[in-house]
């Protein structure tokens, strides 16, 4: 399976901060953003990346993740030269993905659970078809909206609806078999001109293809999107850090623990960033 980061906003809900530097660079308490997507795809056992980023960023990006070998996975740059939606992603990875199946993960969101994986086996299970999540959230009228039956199996999705049908929203991580690449082929821009991810998904539920897996409630879902967001993901980045003394998205940590790096590369690493927390926590892996 491959793997899409769609990293690519502007951030100009996040102005003036995002001038000088792109969104998915910005920090959350002590990594930059793009790491919370990057380790979901890790975790994930994904380790053909392509990260799509704005125009002009290729340097910082670079810089930061190279081609991956820190990691011990390969990672790919395509830019997006302008907004055109979520699912205008899988257009341009299309040569990425070739005949293969594929996970897109926003680059502004962030999964966190102890269980997170056992969620992960079941789309990287499911084989045919596609694999999204359901997440409650209190207010759901800015995200996509998805509705379940009295079997608990998904009905409609709606994306921004003025009066939702349900308090689930569909988060930003999306496990898809390759017929994903025809159905965004297909897809006409909506009314607010982007080709929204909510149609690919919708195609599935029309083919009865679509698996909704619910995300129980202590399962830390956060989209670092606004001023507001980025200052609560922090603080619940820090909090899940101090209380378990596990950290979140550590890059170096999941690479050790699946086998894409060895330990003397680990110990690298961590010398490099003993200045920090993270770097004492990767010394005591
Ligand atoms: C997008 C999707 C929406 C999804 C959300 C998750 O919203 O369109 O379906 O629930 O990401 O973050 P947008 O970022 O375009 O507001």
């Amino acid at each position: 399976m491959k793997g899409i980061i769609l990293a690519a906003g502007k951030g100009s809900r996040l102005y003036p901060m995002t001038r000088p530097v792109c969104k998915p660079l910005l920090p959350v308490y002590d990594k930059p953003m793009i790491y919370y997507p990057l380790a979901v795809l890790l975790q994930a056992g994904i380790r053909d990346i392509l990260i799509i980023i704005p125009p002009g960023e290729e340097g910082p990006f670079y810089r930061l993740l190279g081609s991956g070998g820190r990691f011990g996975v390969n990672i790919a740059y395509e830019v997006q030269d302008m907004a055109r939606g979520i699912a205008d992603a899988l257009l341009i990875g299309r040569q990425f993905v070739g005949t293969d199946d594929v996970c897109l993960v926003l680059g502004d969101n962030i999964f966190y659970s102890p269980d997170f994986e056992s969620y992960l086996n079941k789309a990287l299970a499911l084989g045919e078809g596609a694999c999204v999540f359901g997440y409650y959230v209190d207010d759901p009228r800015a995200f996509g909206v998805v509705e379940f039956d009295e079997r608990g199996r998904a009905v409609s999705i709606e994306e921004k609806p003025r009066y939702p049908k349900s308090n689930y929203i569909v988060p930003g991580l999306y496990f898809y078999d390759n017929d994903v690449m025809e159905i965004a082929r297909n897809l006409k821009p909506s009314a607010r001109g982007e080709l929204e991810i909510t149609d690919v998904n919708l195609e599935y539920l029309r083919r009865g293809k679509l698996h909704v897996v619910k995300l129980d409630r202590d399962f830390v879902w956060l989209d670092a999107g606004t001023a507001d967001n980025l200052l609560s993901a922090s603080q619940e980045v820090k909090r899940v850090q101090d209380e378990t003394g596990r950290y979140i998205a550590c890059l170096e940590e999941i690479a050790y623990q699946r086998g894409y790096i060895d330990h003397q590369t680990l110990v690298r690493h961590a010398t490099d960033l003993n200045k920090t927390l993270y770097g004492r926590y990767l010394e005591c892996l």
